[in-house]
């Protein structure tokens, strides 16, 4: 099939990249310049796993680059759009690039096409690209809106793309739910694993992909409220790790006994300082911009996103609790990306806490296996780049983690300690067992766990001065 992408960001290339491996033709389209050569030429601009073996695989072959939307709409007979659909001030999502992708999609229909979001976008944008398409001349026979959304994560894009939990296409005509189904055949009939050259399998790949057809209303529902769930459940664990504290109980325990319900499931349940990244800070917002226009004041909505903000806070005075002042400390920081496997620092709660430490005053350097880039872009002054976990370590009051990468869960404690100043860290992503930590020598502070200190007695009763 001949498929046009518009939009080369990380749904629109890793989306591109995968059609292309699924066999199809495809055309991604975009209207930075400097993007589209850097890809031409065999920049990789995002942090993906397999993501330069597919596109060094079909480059220049079954994958092209273009400027040129209404040519490649003619040479296409499905156009996803995945441009971006950043948020405005009152929270409602930024319709404004998609409509002007509709308006110049409508001068390029030649046959019929089928027109899919694949950015997420609030109910009702399929009804309006359809209006925008025929208001500018489309046919109306002679194209379709569809909506296919995408639950990729970032860090793990590729895997999550061709082995999905589900395929949700919403479709309003039978004709353009086959042209979906097609494309998505080799995922469906599970002929694409059976290749040689097919990207592995994670562990928990259900093949064939199921695929859940329903109306393109329902389909655009479906994102928002997945997204809005996940952050319910991560906020809904962080209230509880913030009770565990009041309490003295331990949030990892809580999490083992609540997940082993299978009406609940394990996953998605760690505590921590919160969740950032491009899509749930941004879609719960979106969500709850939603129903208020439908009249329905989604306030649980607000919880979720005032206990995540919260959240950040509670780590900060976290740290304050644990180092006293903060002006003229030294503190190295492991992690600026909104989650590890990532170089993506949109909406980081590490950068957030960088940039509220920086302010108090404090001195950061900073390690991240991939996000040190773009966070140079973004904060220039007070903060120092190490080249290692233990280079940033070194000669510092106190060491934070602040992003779960897994290299950080497998440091070499002795040797953590032997760069340290002071033997103190504060782990905003519970990586490691508090009485491991305190029995090599750490003071070291969690979420929703109990602090630990070197002679196995709780920080708090020692801040107390009382003797357990
Ligand atoms: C996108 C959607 O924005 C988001 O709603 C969804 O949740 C995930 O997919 P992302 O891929 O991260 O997010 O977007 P972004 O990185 O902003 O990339 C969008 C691309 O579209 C950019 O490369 C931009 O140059 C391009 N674009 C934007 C166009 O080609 N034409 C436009 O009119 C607008
Ligand atoms: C999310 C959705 O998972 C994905 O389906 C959708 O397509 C896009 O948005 P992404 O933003 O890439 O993906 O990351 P995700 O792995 O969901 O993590 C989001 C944030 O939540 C990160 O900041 C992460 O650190 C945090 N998180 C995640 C937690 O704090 N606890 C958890 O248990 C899981």
């Amino acid at each position: 099939m001949r498929i046009a992408v518009v939009g080369s960001g990380y749904v629109g290339l890793v989306a591109g990249a995968c059609f292309a491996d699924l066999g199809h033709e495809v055309v991604v389209v975009d209207n930075d310049e400097r993007k589209l050569a850097a890809l031409r030429s065999g920049h990789v601009p995002i942090h993906e796993k397999f993501l330069p073996e597919l596109l060094s695989r079909h480059r220049g072959q079954r994958l092209t680059f273009s400027d040129d939307l209404q040519e490649a709409v003619r040479l296409s007979s499905v156009i996803f759009v995945a441009v971006g659909t950043p948020p405005t001030g009152s929270g409602e999502a930024d319709l404004s690039y998609v409509e002007s992708v509709a308006r110049e999609i409508s001068g390029g229909i030649n046959s019929y096409k089928v027109v899919v979001e694949k950015s997420t976008v609030p109910v009702y944008t399929s009804e309006w690209v359809r209006k925008v398409m025929l208001r500018n001349g489309a046919d109306p026979a002679m194209f379709d809106v569809a909506s296919n959304p995408e639950f990729l994560r970032e860090g793990t894009a590729v895997t999550d793309f061709l082995f999905p939990d589900r395929i949700v296409i919403g479709c309003d005509s039978g004709r353009s739910a086959a042209v979906l189904r097609e494309i998505y055949a080799p995922l469906t009939e599970g002929r694409y694993s059976e290749r040689p050259d097919a990207i592995p399998q994670p562990d928990r790949a259900s093949i064939p992909a199921p695929i859940i057809v329903t109306s393109t209303k329902s389909a655009e529902l479906i994102k928002h409220a997945s997204n809005a769930f996940l952050a319910l459940k991560i906020s809904f664990i962080n209230a509880v790790a913030s009770i565990c504290e009041s309490v003295g109980a331990n949030v990892n325990q809580v999490v083992h006994g609540v997940g082993a319900d299978s009406r609940i499931g394990p996953k998605f349940l760690n505590p921590g300082i919160g969740y950032g990244g491009s899509c749930f800070p941004k879609d719960v917002a979106a969500f709850r911009a939603v129903a208020r226009e439908c009249n329905y004041e989604f306030r649980l909505l607000d919880e979720v996103t005032r206990i995540n903000e919260e959240q950040r806070q509670r780590f900060l005075r976290k740290i304050h609790s644990a180092l006293w002042t903060l002006r003229g400390k030294n503190l190295a920081v492991l992690g600026l990306a909104f989650k590890g496997g990532t170089d993506d620092i949109r909406e980081s709660p590490a950068i957030f806490l960088v940039q509220a430490l920086l302010q108090e005053g404090s001195k950061i350097t900073a390690y991240d296996p991939a996000a040190m880039e773009r966070t140079r872009e973004v904060i220039s002054s007070g903060i120092k780049f190490a080249n290692s976990a233990y280079e940033a370590a070194h000669n510092a009051d106190a060491l934070l983690i602040l992003t779960e990468w897994e290299e950080f869960a497998n440091l070499d404690l002795l040797r953590l300690r032997s760069e340290l100043k002071y033997p103190i860290v504060i782990d905003g992503r519970n990586l490691y067992d508090p009485e491991v930590m305190a029995a090599q020598g750490f003071t070291y502070y969690s979420v929703g766990r109990a602090a630990c200190h070197p002679d196995g007695v709780p920080a708090a009763a020692l801040r107390n001065g009382k003797k357990a």
